[in-house]
């Protein structure tokens, strides 16, 4: 995707985002809905949330297929984004030392954290079956729509 274009898409994105979101609904059905605008949208392999309880992160709401459920806090590219609060883009997921492979098609992975009053409540994590696909117009979006999630957790 050319830089321009990737900002203009999720700039588009972002709004259908917004506008998806039906407080008349349960939450989940507003995060399926978002999860599932990105995959089908950014023809991504699977997205999902993780979510933080104690020193475990749980699979949440998904779109893709059936995933790992408990991931360590510091296990994986998610464990490290959930420690660290940062957010972890992996171009090969072949070098990221202890990456968890759910799903050999993967081949490249951004994970982010949510972080609401100083502390991560989950990991979005975002999988692509090419490899370097993820970079930091991925994760300036991917926060925002982290920010929808957090609402909705
Ligand atoms: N690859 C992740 C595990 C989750 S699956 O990709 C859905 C990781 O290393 O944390």
């Amino acid at each position: 995707m050319m830089i321009e274009n990737k900002h203009t898409k999720y700039e588009i994105l972002l709004k259908q985002g917004e506008n998806l979101i039906d407080f008349e609904l349960d939450n989940s059905t507003n995060i399926c809905s978002l999860l599932s605008l990105l995959k089908y949208e950014l023809d991504l392999f699977w997205v999902g949330i993780y979510v933080v309880d104690g020193d475990l992160l749980k699979l949440g709401l998904f779109q893709g297929m059936t995933a790992c459920t408990k991931i360590g806090i510091g296990k994986g590219v998610c464990g490290r984004a959930a420690e660290t609060g940062k957010v972890q883009i992996v171009k090969d997921v072949e070098k990221f030392p202890g990456y968890i492979a759910c799903h050999s098609e993967t081949k490249s992975e951004i994970v982010l954290p949510g972080i609401e009053n100083g502390k991560v409540k989950f990991v979005l994590d975002v999988d692509s079956t090419k490899a370097d696909n993820f970079d930091e117009t991925d994760e300036l979006y991917l926060s925002k729509f982290c920010e929808l999630v957090i609402k909705l957790v």
